[in-house]
């Protein structure tokens, strides 16, 4: 459905772009040959804060730092099949972004080819040159602000993309009128048609930004980090809706995203990517089971994953089973008793406490301290809890020595379920 191949993206970040201040005068300073000595011109810019915990990578200048030139896309080739929810996973500024702009035709690569279907939308080096402008793609795209007109009413908001239509392409009222509605009914926002969209909530904004790109029908859907700015249990819900929404109106998708959780549970595929490079492509469950570098083993281990298996309820939560003990969670993702399920638990959603459990709350797991680093603004420990070994990640106020009896309390709000049968 979606081709994409040897895709090569550089920028020059000599020109200002994202670079400011000292990097950029560094930058400079190595464009004219001067103070070269290659330690990653990228170092500020887009990277730097990578939530994942695994660190900001920086695509580096080429090694003689000759020019500050960025990779950002460096030989990137996939195969998106019809209907698939398709994710590029990877730290930041590892060139996903830029990928995705580019299927759009919001950035022009340097070289390569995209194709949706018999329509080539980008070929450049391969014996002809062609580059469809944006809106003649018939793309949807989604971002990560949810880029919806705030003077504008909720049914003026999806109206717009197909009003906005040349006057021989524009349907006629009652039609785009009928358009509209179908699919703010989908995405349940029917009731607030005649709302100003400033006054929906986040999570009903974001719906809107999605009803917006689908109004048009488009052959190919871009979701570029579109959960990222919701609090963590909006996305969690959302993540399912949008996975079912997918699902129903089976739209190929490719999505963008640095939450390893999140592209474990949306997708069909996942394409993890470094330095503008592909690392692997496979889905979640190999991606998970069998990652094919000490990358994509370390960038998917930053959560701890725990091969677990729902037992039953107890009031609005579930209970399962897991290596590490047994475990109460609140989750939205349809779950039976018998599923199996990975169990993430992030390091920061863990709380240490001196001793053995109480037997007071659930949750609570004997263990023992293994390691503990201290991170300036954090402290991350190792614990053995029964066989597994946990990360936690406490603030630094938080003492313990390897060799203490803690328990390990995990907060039933934070845990994420990601189906596995
Ligand atoms: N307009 C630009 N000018 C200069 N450098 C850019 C520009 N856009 C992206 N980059 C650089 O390209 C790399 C990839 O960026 P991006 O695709 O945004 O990454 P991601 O979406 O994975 O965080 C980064 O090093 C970033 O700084
Ligand atoms: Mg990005």
């Amino acid at each position: 459905m979606l081709v994409i191949e040897d895709l090569v993206k550089t920028f020059n970040t000599d020109k200002g772009g994202r670079l400011r201040g000292a990097a950029r005068t560094r930058d400079r300073a190595r464009a004219k040959g001067t103070g070269a000595n290659g330690t990653g011109a990228n170092g500020t810019g887009a990277s730097g804060t990578g939530a994942s915990g695994t660190g900001a990578n920086g695509t580096g200048a080429n090694a003689n730092g000759a020019a500050a030139r960025v990779r950002a896309v460096d030989g990137v080739s996939i195969e998106v099949r019809e209907g698939e929810l398709f994710s590029f996973l990877g730290p930041s500024g590892c060139g996903k972004t830029t990928t995705l702009r580019s299927v759009a035709g919001l950035e022009r690569p340097d070289s390569g080819e995209i194709r949706v279907g018999d329509t080539t939308l980008f070929s450049k080096g391969k014996g002809r040159s062609l580059n469809i402008p944006v809106n003649r793609r018939g793309l949807g795209m989604v971002f990560q602000s949810y880029a919806i007109w705030p003077h504008m009413k909720v049914f003026d908001n999806v109206a717009f993309p197909l009003q906005v239509a040349s006057r021989n392409q524009r349907p006629p009222r009652n039609v785009i009128r009928d358009k509209v509605m179908s699919v703010l009914q989908v995405m349940e926002l029917a009731d607030f048609a005649d709302r100003q969209a400033t006054k929906l909530s986040g999570g009903q904004q974001q719906r809107l930004a999605l009803a917006r790109a689908l109004v048009t029908e488009p052959a190919l859907l871009l979701l570029d980090e579109p959960l990222s700015n919701l609090d963590a249990k909006l996305r969690e819900s959302l993540r399912f809706e949008l996975k079912r929404l997918q699902q129903d109106i089976g739209i190929t998708s490719i999505y963008v995203t640095h939450d390893q959780i999140e592209a474990l549970a949306l997708s069909s595929r996942i394409a993890v990517m470094k330095d503008g490079q592909l690392m692997q492509v496979g889905t979640p469950l190999e991606i998970y089971q069998r990652p094919a570098n000490k990358f994509v083993a370390e960038f998917i281990g930053t959560s701890n994953f725990l091969d677990g298996r729902i037992v039953g309820r107890a009031g609005e939560q579930w209970r399962l089973d897991t290596p590490a003990g047994p475990l109460q969670v609140s989750t939205g993702v349809p779950v039976r008793v018998g599923d199996p399920v990975l169990v993430a638990i992030r390091p920061e959603c863990v709380t240490l406490r001196a001793g053995a459990p109480t037997g007071r709350e659930p949750n609570e797991w004997a263990g023992e301290v293994v390691t503990r680093g201290f991170l300036g603004d954090s402290v991350d420990f190792v614990v053995r809890v029964a066989d597994e070994e946990l990360r936690v990640r406490s603030n630094p106020t938080v003492i313990f020595d390897a060799h203490d009896e803690v328990t390990a309390v995990v907060d039933p709000e934070r845990v994420s379920l990601v189906p596995m049968s």
